[in-house]
């Protein structure tokens, strides 16, 4: 350990630990011995709280009570009370949060109802960096409307201010980039979009958990974010959907599925949306799913995301130091400003796949993503100074053994 660089930092990792009020967190999830895991941008770990939660809803809920579960448990009213669980981790105000369906089906929905909000001719404006998906749906979006298609207008990040002008209707923005970690500006972006007349849809998948949100004090008009990551609800765990109250009464979405409908069980002939943000649900909501992510959230009660940021701003400043230089090829992307990135610090390297396979052979799991970058995210729930310390000493002794130019782990893998 290079005590030297450590001290020039403030502390070695064991006194950053001590000092570190959010430490006793690590205890609520599952971690295995000898891991380090830097990988919850992807996939939250097991949340110790959730195999008992599952456990009861099975056992005593779905096993005893059968379908009569729906109103006596009031499955039927998960998908709220899991919304305003997640309202709190983003600045919303009741009543504007669900939890339903993937971010890519609540994207969809949420895209067709602000094209249907706006006023002026339809044109999207999104950045080409966007996570792939989020693009695909608005060009799934346009295949469906053929000529009513929207213009679509993807631009390069450090372009997206010269493009926004009175022509937007939609500025389809993800808070943190995927690959980079950069993030957004949401206030400042979304006050630029409103000024010009447009929408603004914000995907925050990369941020909630782990970023201070003010949805509401932004004055933001839609948003969608995911389950699986920072909110550690497990494997496909469900996304959500925030719509603006000022809008809800004005908007419908086309999935109009019978759990929108006012009333879902007067099986009436036509489709007539719920009152309120209940209109962004589509079909029966996962309950089994939606359990792990609410208890999963329990992690976040009374905590102040104002401290789970600054601890992220130092795990990843933390990391930059300590890898700083370490192999000329190893090229830092995110940016050094804590306050311009997210909860992740990526590097590029022309090896970077098997890089990522020699760091998970030796207990550091980060990711890949295509073409050339490592992936290190961090979540300060779990993540210890520890953890970043190891997870660079690993990498530093992976680069200088040339651990990664083994043939064998430049196989891929279906899933990167
Ligand atoms: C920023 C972002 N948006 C959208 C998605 C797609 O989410 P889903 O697969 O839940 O639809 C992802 C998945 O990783 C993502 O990172």
């Amino acid at each position: 350990m290079d005590h030297d660089v450590l001290s020039a930092f403030d502390g070695t990792a064991g006194e950053l630990d001590r000092a570190d009020p959010l430490a006793p967190l690590r205890q609520a999830f599952e971690l295995p011995k000898g891991v380090v895991y830097l990988d919850g941008n992807s996939l939250g770990p097991l949340p110790k709280a959730v195999p008992k939660a599952l456990a009861q809803v099975i056992e005593r809920q779905w096993g005893a009570s059968l379908i009569k579960s729906w109103n006596d448990h009031d499955w039927i009213n998960l998908p709220s009370r899991v919304g305003e669980k997640i309202a709190r981790l983003i600045g919303a105000g009741p009543g504007q949060v669900i939890c339903t369906d993937s971010v890519s089906v609540n994207l969809f929905k949420v895209l067709a109802a602000a094209l249907g909000l706006s006023a002026r001719p339809a044109k999207i404006l999104s950045e080409a960096d966007n996570f792939p998906s989020d693009l695909y749906l608005v060009e799934g979006m346009n295949t469906l409307l053929g000529a009513a298609a929207p213009a679509i207008e993807v631009v390069q990040t450090d372009a997206l201010l010269e493009h926004l002008d009175a022509s937007v209707s939609i500025l389809l923005l993800t808070q943190v980039n995927f690959k980079t970690g950069a993030m957004h500006d949401l206030a400042e972006l979304t006050a630029r979009a409103q000024a010009v007349g447009a929408l603004v849809v914000w995907d925050l998948s990369h941020s909630a958990g782990v970023l201070e949100l003010e949805l509401d004090a932004a004055n933001v008009d839609f948003a969608v974010g995911c389950g699986y990551k920072f909110l550690n609800g497990g494997p496909g765990a469900p996304g959500y959907v925030y719509v603006a109250s000022r809008h809800q009464g004005s908007v419908t979405q086309p999935l109009s599925g019978w759990m929108g409908h006012a009333e879902p069980f007067a099986f009436s002939e036509h489709y007539e949306p719920a009152p309120g943000i209940k209109r962004f649900l589509s079909g029966t909501p996962a309950i089994l799913s939606m359990t792990a992510l609410d208890a999963a959230l329990s992690v976040f009660d009374g905590l102040e995301l104002a401290q789970v940021r600054a601890k992220s701003e130092k795990l990843g400043a933390y990391l930059i130091h300590l890898t700083d230089a370490i192999d000329d090829a190893l090229e830092l992307i995110s940016p050094r400003d804590a306050n311009q990135r997210g909860s992740q610090i990526s590097f590029r390297h022309p090896l970077a796949y098997p890089i990522v396979q020699a760091l998970i052979e030796a207990g550091v799991i980060g990711d890949f993503r295509a073409p050339d970058i490592v992936r290190l995210g961090f979540n300060p729930l779990f993540n210890s100074f520890a953890d970043i310390e190891q997870a660079a000493a690993v990498l530093k002794t992976v680069l200088m053994t040339k651990a990664h130019f083994e043939p064998r782990l430049n196989a891929r893998k279906l899933v990167t």
